[in-house]
């Protein structure tokens, strides 16, 4: 089985970034327990900032994958393109988020990508990745 991780803008600061909201581990770091804790399962993982890039590994691996977990961060609550390539690929999709968005400011209450999605688990710090990746391996 092989999963795809893709985080999207300002992600590659966890651990730096706003600790109080999203903890202090980064996400290399939480990766290597992730992995070791589904040795049968490979997770690929891929952070961008930039958009195009996140489409385009979305297009890369969105026919091959048996599921992708996807924190777009910022991109969530503004990307009609993001949105597309998600209704536009096979692979199923889980809208991640490490903090609960409803808890915070109201833009953050919409999803632009949750209607193409599988899914969406937000609000479980670190581990809402680790309950995503466990719904795509019962449902295998
Ligand atoms: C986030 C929530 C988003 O609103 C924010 O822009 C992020 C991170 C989360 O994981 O909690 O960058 O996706």
């Amino acid at each position: 089985m092989k999963i795809q991780i893709i985080n999207g803008p300002n992600l590659n600061l966890l651990g730096v970034r706003e600790k109080s909201i999203y903890g202090d581990s980064s996400f290399e770091t939480y990766l290597v327990e992730l992995r070791k804790r589904y040795p049968e399962i490979e997770i690929d993982y891929y952070q961008s900032n930039v958009e195009g890039e996140i489409i385009n590994k979305l297009h890369e691996i969105g026919f091959s994958y048996d599921g992708i977990v996807l924190n777009a961060g910022a991109y969530t609550h503004t990307s009609v393109a993001i949105a597309d390539a998600i209704a536009g690929i096979k692979t199923a999709v889980i809208e991640v988020h490490i903090s609960n968005v409803y808890k915070r400011e109201e833009f953050r209450h919409h999803s632009m990508l949750a209607a193409s999605c599988k899914g969406v688990i937000a609000g479980f710090g670190m581990d809402s990745y680790r309950l995503a990746v466990e719904n795509f391996k019962n449902a295998s």
